[in-house]
């Protein structure tokens, strides 16, 4: 009997709890990619083209297709997979219509964003890179990966990796920032964390790096712009983080919105075909963006659905995402020869091929399960992971300022705790949280208020509105979440605060954006605190209390103001389930924070794009002498605060720079060593960051690029040896001609705790 025999009998025989006893056809026996291949082909010989096309089709559970009518169009056979639903029974009866109610038997797949977290809800993807630790970050995905598991969920559309340097940009804060190699470590990271051992483990889900590709650079950080750049700029810095994540081992790709240089991606053969699979060897399935097949029509390169749905297909396009295009234009585009069945059958095969990777075929309830071990409540507190929450939540806080030791603070006296953001647990879950929920996150006032107990007393006042800006307000609340608004007037709600903190020892203002401002279709036109928030810090400063500020955002603001007035300034991202507490074991002291910002913080929205790593030109900005030079001339040109940087409550000194050697042949290695020593009072851990130059090339490369860094603890006076060992791989850039390859001549080496400011030496490729 042939596996595909099996896998009907079996099937057939009943329920999943009949299946999960008498599947006996060990994942193992089938794991081979023969046995995978032959599996395949055989039971497409048995497919229509009807049913082929069904599979390529990936629908979003919601309001749009009542639960009957989706059974129906999965037994069937029109429906290959489904995203957003993380309800057990749910899951199972249309994993039922499949596999006992269709024709050909062939088991679902279902998706769901999990960026962050599924149920317990880790820190935005800024904040996990603002952690510079790659054991939390595991930690993180491996935790997310085995509660959405548990929730029926076989792929996520993560990790997203497009690099940014347009804070305007709302989709900033589900990326991991500016660096390319940064991001792609971080990329990888979490491939292998979602994925585990195998994406055939119960415990595992598949991973779909997103958005491929170069989806941050959209012009002007408008969300869905045009993406214009340079093959050079594309190959150095944009598309090795989806590489890396392919290397890693993702078994699924997502195709981004935009265009490139005038070719959307979904139609986008370059960058599907020769880059993706010829080029980087992807075996896995494509899956398009939310409707994005559609929209070639108004990218105006389709000129109806039908052609739409060729040219998506023609370029590599395997699933398509809540559009019936594949549906409804496929039939009469094969049977007229437009698209020919090979190209249909290659889609379809990626599909299966997932499914088999994902253990569907093995065992179609793999994740599912069986009623009976169904959790009586799906968020019952026990299923989440508050520890690994709360410990990746405090290495994800960056401290910014820190005038006089006003941090940490003691657990004494009385606690203003003022501001919109103090007390909400919604916003604390940050964008594309999953199946978190605000009633189980704990806000920044409640993290507090666990912390002092009865040491200390806490007062209360909101302070302002998020923004009283009454456009954005009703644009906002479009989205899922309404942003709560307060119906007194701004001045009123000052005015309280004022008064709370005058009575108080110090005030802890938690200000920022409300989640959904950094979000998808959440770009804006400036980078300042919104509405009268920046009034408020004003008033509190004028009290002569010690100010805190606590930022809550997700994307890098122009905090100038901000940062003159604050005693303390701490960058929170938005923390997750845990926040509260995290944020309170950093502002007590009871963590020493260690995070570095992933991206550059301007000083105003005039500066973007910033990042650190630009070329130097040919009249670079000059700090004292900037006339004729690449600078503005209202304010400094250089950032607020560079890319890498955090402080600590203890401080660090770095040693010069000590090379192995100073000339290097193509089959050397290099040792670069400094001596970091923790000079201050407190046991802390910092990043020390190597960044390297190449000085004169076929063409002008960035004034420093990051090549390694190591997290390290240091106890008080304690001092440690770093080093970083380079090879030839390290000096590789691509040239004119795209090759990518290290020329000889002079290197500047430097290392140092954030990237403006550094220990520099040279040495010298021969
Ligand atoms: C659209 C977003 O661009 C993408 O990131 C997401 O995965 C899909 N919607 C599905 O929710």
């Amino acid at each position: 009997m042939n596996k595909l025999c099996l896998l009907s009998l079996v099937v057939g025989l009943a329920s999943q709890s009949a299946w999960a006893q008498t599947a006996t056809t060990p994942a193992s026996n089938l794991s081979t990619l023969q046995a995978k291949n032959a599996f395949i082909s055989n039971l497409m010989k048995q497919m229509t083209l009807d049913e082929k096309i069904g599979q390529l089709r990936l629908i979003s559970i919601g309001p749009e297709m009542p639960k009957p009518e989706i059974a129906k169009e999965i037994a069937a056979g029109r429906i290959g997979g489904t995203f957003n639903s993380v309800v057990l029974p749910d899951n199972r009866a249309m994993q039922d219509a499949a596999v006992l109610h269709s024709r050909n038997k062939i088991p679902m797949f279902f998706a769901y964003d999990v960026v962050h977290g599924q149920r317990t809800i880790f820190p935005i993807s800024l904040g996990l890179a603002s952690s510079f630790d790659m054991d939390a970050i595991t930690r993180a995905g491996r935790v997310s990966a085995i509660e959405a598991a548990a929730d029926g969920v076989d792929m996520t559309f993560a990790p997203m990796v497009d690099i940014t340097r347009d804070a305007r940009w709302g989709r900033s804060s589900e990326g991991f920032g500016e660096d390319t190699y940064l991001v792609s470590r971080i990329s990888a990271t979490m491939t292998r964390a979602f994925q585990g051992t195998s994406t055939q483990a119960p415990n595992s889900i598949m991973a779909a790096v997103k958005h491929f590709a170069l989806y941050g650079a959209v012009e002007g950080g408008r969300d869905y712009n045009t993406v214009d750049m340079s093959p050079v700029r594309m190959q150095q810095d944009y598309l090795p983080p989806y590489r890396a994540a392919v290397d890693a081992g993702a078994g699924g790709v997502m195709v981004a919105l935009n265009s490139i240089n005038g070719v959307p991606s979904t139609a986008n053969t370059w960058l599907l075909q020769d880059v993706l699979r010829k080029d980087w060897g992807f075996k896995g399935v494509t899956v398009s963006d939310h409707g994005a097949i559609k929209e070639l029509i108004d990218h105006g390169v389709a000129k109806d659905f039908r052609e739409a749905a060729k040219l998506a297909i023609k370029a590599g396009v395997d699933l398509s995402m809540n559009d019936k295009a594949y549906g409804e234009e496929l039939p009469a585009l094969v049977k007229s020869g437009e698209v020919s069945i090979k190209e249909v059958d290659n889609a379809v095969r990626e599909v299966l091929g997932a499914k088999w990777e994902m253990g569907l075929f093995a065992n179609p309830y793999l994740r599912i399960g069986a009623a009976v071990d169904d959790p009586v409540d799906r968020n019952a507190e026990n299923r989440l992971h508050r520890a690994e929450a709360r410990e990746v939540a405090r290495k994800s806080i960056v401290l910014l300022k820190n005038a006089n030791e006003t941090l940490p603070l003691k657990k004494q006296g009385t606690i203003a705790v003022v501001g919109p953001l103090a007390k909400s647990s919604l916003d604390m879950l940050g964008s594309w949280s999953a199946a978190g929920l605000a009633r189980q996150t704990v806000s920044a006032y409640d993290g507090l208020a666990n912390a002092v107990g009865d040491k200390a007393k806490l007062v209360y006042a909101a302070g302002s509105n998020v923004t009283d800006n009454q456009e954005a307000i009703t644009y906002l609340n479009k989205m899922d979440d309404q942003i709560h608004i307060d119906g007194r007037p701004e001045q009123e709600m000052i005015d309280e605060a004022v008064k709370v903190a005058q009575g108080a020892d110090v005030v802890v203002a938690v200000v920022g954006e409300s989640r959904n401002m950094s979000h998808e279709a959440a770009s804006r036109v400036d980078l300042v605190l919104p509405g009268r928030q920046r009034d408020l810090i004003k008033a509190l400063k004028a009290t002569g209390k010690p100010l805190v500020i606590v930022l809550m955002n997700g994307r890098p603001l122009a905090l100038g103001e901000e940062n003159k007035q604050a005693d303390a300034l701490v960058e929170s991202w938005f923390l997750g389930t845990e926040g509260g507490n995290a944020l309170a074991d950093v502002l007590f002291g009871d963590y020493n924070p260690s995070g570095k910002l992933p991206m550059t913080f301007p000083r105003s929205v005039g500066q973007v794009p910033a990042y650190y790593n630009h070329l130097n030109t040919g009249r670079p900005y000059r700090v004292n002498d900037s006339n004729y030079t690449s600078n503005y001339f209202e304010e400094p040109t250089s950032p607020l605060f560079p890319f890498g940087y955090g402080l600590s409550y203890t401080q660090f000194s770095v040693s010069d720079i000590v090379l192995s050697v100073n000339k290097m042949t193509r089959k050397d290695k290099i040792t670069a060593t400094v001596q970091v020593k923790n000079t201050g009072k407190v046991a802390g851990e910092t990043v020390v960051q190597l960044y390297l130059r190449d000085v004169a090339a076929s063409l002008s490369r960035p004034v420093k690029e990051l090549k390694n860094f190591q997290k390290i603890m240091l106890k008080p006076g304690e001092e440690k040896a770093v080093s970083f060992t380079l090879t030839e791989e390290d000096l590789k850039f691509y040239n004119p001609s795209l090759k990518y390859a290290a020329e000889a001549g002079d290197f500047k080496l430097m290392i140092g705790l954030d990237s403006a400011d550094v220990k520099e030496t040279t040495f010298t490729l021969q």
